[in-house]
């Protein structure tokens, strides 16, 4: 690890508490030359800190930067060894993400970027992702479990997006079927899973489970079509690093016991289409109906005027009968 990686740690880890340059350099075991170095470095980068003479360095509350160590801050203990990696500017983390898996790597690794130039949706939409206003980090997972547990890590991803940002803003989150969160009629996050699979064995290898957060990003940031249907969390005073380690550790927890039922419970209740009337695409076609269960695979299970009961399990639901409305390039 880089001294500056190390300040920069230590410097996450006592936000608004003053370190002297003597504290940090007999911390790390490095020079006061070389921490000063860092701190530069640090700036350079975009990081407010303030130095005084006689208490120190700090790093100042409204820096909202993602980092590795600052992520690392808030990792629970038996997440710290997850291989984590942000990148300034990226063409999409799943893609990324994909590559990675290919290459081989640890199951819950994390790619992360501060903007992404082609942010990709579901039914192959793209995902609007601009610079510092958003979280987009794909969490690799290895589940080596067989493919009917797909869906269900979707799922897990939603219950885990919804955990945080109801205990981080204190607002009630919903999910639209299957992946879309809600917060006050708005999307505020995405979800897009996608396998790698090996043909060889049948198998799933690595599953990439792309999430994708507007956290502060202002109505008029975003593009015309999408200004009446995305929203973002907005949540005073917390980082976005603080933001995306809390969805890693209810994420790894969850994908830990998928098999779990309560699991599916929890997603219910967090529900924005359970009991609606909704419109879904069938082979080109709308059909409407009534949603009136998702069952223990996720799918969801719905009920025509005649009292016959469908499964779905793949593709778009809207709310209200009629056209499926597209939900445009956020969806
Ligand atoms: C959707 O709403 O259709 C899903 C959006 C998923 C967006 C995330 S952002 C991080 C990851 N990388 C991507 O290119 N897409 C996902």
């Amino acid at each position: 690890m880089s001294v500056k990686s190390k300040v920069l740690e230590v410097l996450e880890k006592n936000r608004s508490k003053a370190i002297s340059g003597q504290e940090l350099a007999d911390y790390l075991s490095v020079s006061r030359a070389a921490v000063w170095k860092a701190i530069q470095s640090l700036k350079e980068e975009g990081y407010q800190i303030e130095a005084t003479t006689n208490k120190g360095y700090l790093l100042l509350d409204n820096n909202d930067i993602l980092s590795r160590e600052g992520i690392k801050t808030f990792l629970l203990p038996e997440y710290q060894n997850n291989p984590i990696v942000v990148y300034k500017q990226i063409d999409s983390t799943n893609l990324q993400g994909k590559k990675t898996a290919a290459t081989g790597t640890k199951h819950g690794t994390v790619i992360l970027a501060e903007e992404q130039t082609e942010g990709r949706g579901r039914l192959g939409r793209s995902f609007f992702s601009p610079a510092q206003t958003g979280i987009y980090m794909s969490i690799i997972l290895k589940p080596q479990k067989s493919l009917n547990d797909f869906l269900l890590i979707t799922v897990a991803a939603a219950v885990g997006v919804c955990r945080v940002i109801k205990k981080l803003t204190g607002k009630e989150p919903q999910i639209k079927w299957v992946n879309d969160i809600f917060l006050d009629n708005r999307k505020v996050c995405g979800i897009l899973t996608e396998a790698v699979s090996n043909f060889e064995i049948g198998m799933v290898e690595s599953v990439i489970l792309g999430i994708g957060i507007n956290v502060k990003t202002n109505e008029n940031q975003f593009p015309e079509e999408l200004r009446e249907i995305a929203g973002s969390l907005f949540s005073e005073g917390i980082t976005r690093n603080q933001i995306a380690a809390e969805i890693i550790n209810e994420i790894m927890k969850l994908s830990e016991n998928l098999e779990d039922k309560t699991l599916i419970e929890e997603y219910k209740k967090y529900s924005l289409v359970l009991g609606k009337i909704i419109s879904y695409n069938k082979n080109g076609e709308i059909f409407t109906a009534k949603a009136i269960d998702i069952n223990n695979q996720g799918n969801l299970v719905v009920e025509n005027e005649q009292g016959e009961t469908y499964i779905i399990q793949s593709g778009e639901v809207s709310i209200g009968s009629g056209q499926i409305f597209g939900n445009s390039k956020h969806s």
